[in-house]
């Protein structure tokens, strides 16, 4: 969105530091290395600031909804002319005004508010593909996991309404999107708030009746998860047979100190039903290792659910401690070589898992909706398989946005090679 306004104001984009007159950072809280990484980043820019006096350089996003990194920055990097948080962005042109107005630094960071602002008109322009785009339809969380500082920096949960989402989607379909993705920090609580029971399953029906070719979501929360999503999930072609179900650990007792809100065995009885329903289903998860306190009793829990779980793909993390999150002011004795060697066994076992999924690929034909030049060989165009497992073929750009059956010849940990075949 901050994209399409700054080229609507006439800038063009570049990717060097050096020619830029105007320097936007977007931030992520999540773990420390992505603050850390902000801050090389203003190190860089600090040095071509010296050079240029009216270098416009503003930071945004989730790390500017913390206190101290806000007051980290502002002693550290004086150059700065424009700091906002995540709750404003809508103002963005205000705030531009404003803060050229002050020629000092201007900060406006406020808490997330009671009701969703919806942007007025159509900002498909501004999205980065014309093919697949994202679609919020839930803000903010509730859950408070211990290690977590999105509840902080994002706000209570907040659901977008029905109809402002079907719309959004509906216009992303007559501009020739192919697939959306439904995004929240629980998108299984969508409608919580709305005091009715329309829940995130009718939510899903209605936007697979919208038509548009390829629905997927993201993120599901185990013990909210409804298995009336399911029958939805079967019900519609058009809604991909993937799910990112979040573990974090296979561990109760880790699992209770993080407080996540379900036991080992509700999280398996919820993949088992998966399996039963959906077979075809691609199942992918988050996993933290060396949450204060896990010992390696703990540790083999979580394997071992990996193995039960038969994961096609995990996203894998060593606990950062958040400051401000109960988990940071936990007692952790567990030295980081440990850590380290803990996160090495488990990503030996989920590129295992995952290579054996891949493997499965080869010599079945699959659906992939094609998006780009492929980053690695500009000979060969990538998208993604009805799973979402990413597919390479030889082929021209003509491909990218078309819908094509591809015979898999070849596996990769992380990808698979194919050849048309229609
Ligand atoms: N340390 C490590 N990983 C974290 N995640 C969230 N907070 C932390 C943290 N403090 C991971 C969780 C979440 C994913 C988006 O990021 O696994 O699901
Ligand atoms: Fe963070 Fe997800 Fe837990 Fe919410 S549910 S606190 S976003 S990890």
């Amino acid at each position: 969105m901050l994209r399409h306004r700054l080229l609507l104001l006439g800038m063009k984009e570049t990717d060097d530091f050096e020619k830029a007159d105007f320097v936007l950072f977007n931030t992520c809280a999540i773990r420390e290395n992505a603050e850390n990484h902000l801050y090389g980043e203003l190190g860089r820019v600090k040095g071509i600031a010296l050079k240029k006096p009216d270098l416009f350089v503003a930071v945004c996003g989730c790390v500017m909804q913390e206190e101290k990194p806000v007051r980290y920055i502002l002693d550290h990097f004086g150059f700065i002319s424009l700091v906002f948080g995540t709750n404003n962005i809508d103002a963005f042109y205000d705030l531009l005004e404003e803060s050229l107005k002050a020629k000092g630094l201007y900060v406006d960071v406020r808490s997330a508010p009671e009701a969703i602002v919806e942007t007025e008109g159509d900002d498909t322009a501004g999205r980065q593909s014309r093919i697949t785009a994202f679609v919020d339809i839930a803000y903010g969380c509730d859950k408070f996991c211990t290690y977590c500082i999105v509840p902080y920096t994002r706000g209570k949960e907040r659901s977008r309404k029905k109809e402002d989402i079907v719309r959004e989607v509906l216009m992303l379909k007559e501009k020739g999107y192919r697939q959306v993705t439904l995004l929240g920090q629980n998108v299984d609580s969508y409608g919580k708030d709305f005091g009715d029971n329309y829940a995130f399953a009718d939510l899903l029906d209605a936007v697979a009746g919208t038509g548009i070719d390829r629905i997927r979501f993201t993120t599901p929360y185990p013990s909210d998860f409804n298995e009336k999503v399911f029958d939805v999930m079967a019900k519609h072609p058009n809604v991909m047979p993937s799910l990112h179900l979040p573990v974090q650990s296979g561990s109760d007792i880790v699992l209770k100190r993080m407080n996540r809100r379900y036991t080992r065995k509700q999280y398996l009885d919820i993949v088992h039903a998966l399996r039963e329903r959906l077979p075809d289903v691609y199942l992918t998860t988050d996993i933290i290792v060396g949450f204060p306190g896990e010992t390696e009793e703990d540790f083999l829990d979580t394997l071992s659910l990996c193995e039960e779980c038969r994961y096609d793909g995990a996203f894998t993390f060593i606990f950062s401690p958040r400051p401000g999150t109960p988990a940071s002011r936990m007692k952790d004795d567990t030295p980081d070589e440990v850590k380290h060697e803990r996160f090495e066994r488990l990503k030996t076992l989920i590129d295992s898992l995952s290579e054996e999924s891949a493997k499965k690929m080869v010599g079945t034909i699959q659906e992939v909706l094609f998006e780009d030049v492929s980053k690695r060989d500009t000979g060969m165009i990538s998208g993604y398989d009805r799973h979402g497992k990413l597919v390479h073929v030889k082929g021209d750009l003509s491909l990218v946005g078309q819908t094509r059956k591809v015979r898999i010849v070849e596996s990769h940990t992380y990808s698979l090679i194919g050849v048309i075949d229609d």
